[in-house]
């Protein structure tokens, strides 16, 4: 079986800088790329403070903490994006990713795995470009990626099995739950999970309720989290991707249609967590 010694995640946001504090927690040589400076010491700081956060509780040595973070390289230089698994996490978008993929998989060898932690896109249309599509997965970590423990593995169509295999052992070795997904619009849990956000925001387009109330009626019947709270978490620019990309995958069926509302969020730059507001403020 393929030995796995560097991981290599691309896109330092929300996702990214999670992923690779897993990796580099799990002992691999990892490094984590952002063509955006300012994204990459963002991502710097939030596996700071991620870290900090396990040491005051106990969960974690000063020593361990500080062996976990020389682990990770923090580079801007898609030259040194270099290693045994690559983990795409960038924006939502399919011409965006496979541009990226083409890139990455010239400066790679032809073993190098690529895996995509994309929350919609198929597998096969990313792998497309690439010399190598059999190489091509989707390993689809959950947010916040330390934390969840659900991963979805996904095959498209012409992924080798023994990568699959491969991942498999590898995210056990992490301490994740694996559930294999075939290569459908949005996999399982975004699939699923579509029409919380969308019927709620159809919910406050109507003015049935305010969304404070839409997130209250639903914390309090047990979700975690109510959907416009999950929205700030997740980015309401990434989740508006998504409900876009699974409304067009699944030829516009009108249970998807993305929200006016949520748009008008997007391109206000009102973000959620990320850029201190989106449906709440943030500190
Ligand atoms: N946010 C979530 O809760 C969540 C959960 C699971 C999966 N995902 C998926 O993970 C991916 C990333 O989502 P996110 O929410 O972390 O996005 P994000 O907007 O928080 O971060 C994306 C990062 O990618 C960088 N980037 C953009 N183009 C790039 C390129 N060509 N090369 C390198 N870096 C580039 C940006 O500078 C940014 O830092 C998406 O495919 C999304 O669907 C998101």
């Amino acid at each position: 079986m393929q030995e796995i010694k560097t991981i290599a995640i691309a896109g330092a946001g929300t996702m990214g800088a999670g992923i690779a504090q897993v990796s580099a927690q799990a002992g691999y040589n990892t490094i984590l790329f952002d063509i955006n400076l300012e994204m990459l010491q963002k991502g710097k700081n939030s596996v700071e403070n991620s870290l900090n956060s396990l040491l005051k509780k106990g969960k974690l040595s000063l020593e361990k903490k500080e062996e976990i973070q020389t682990k990770i390289k923090f580079t801007s230089e898609i030259n040194e994006l270099k290693a045994d698994l690559i983990i795409e996490a960038i924006v939502e978008n399919l011409a965006i990713k496979q541009k990226f993929f083409k890139e990455v998989a010239e400066l790679n060898s032809p073993e190098t795995i690529l895996a995509s932690n994309t929350s919609s896109i198929p597998l096969t249309q990313i792998a497309e470009k690439i010399s190598n599509p059999e190489r091509v997965v989707g390993i689809h970590f959950f947010n916040p990626a330390p934390v969840m423990k659900l991963v979805e593995i996904i095959s498209g169509e012409k992924t080798n099995p023994e990568i699959v295999e491969v991942c498999k052992k590898l995210l056990a070795g992490m301490g994740k739950t694996c559930v294999m997904a075939a290569d459908s619009p949005g996999f399982i849990v975004n699939r699923v999970a579509r029409l919380y956000y969308v019927e709620s925001l159809k919910i406050l387009e109507e003015n049935v309720a305010t969304f404070e109330d839409i997130d209250l009626l639903l914390e309090s019947s047990g979700f975690k989290m109510g959907p416009f709270r999950l929205m700030d978490l997740i980015g309401v620019d990434t989740n508006f991707s998504v409900t876009n990309s699974i409304y067009n995958l699944f030829n516009q069926a009108s249970k998807f249609r993305p929200s006016k509302i949520q748009q008008q969020k997007v391109e206000a730059g009102f973000h959620g967590k990320k850029t201190g507001k989106g449906f709440y403020e943030y500190e």
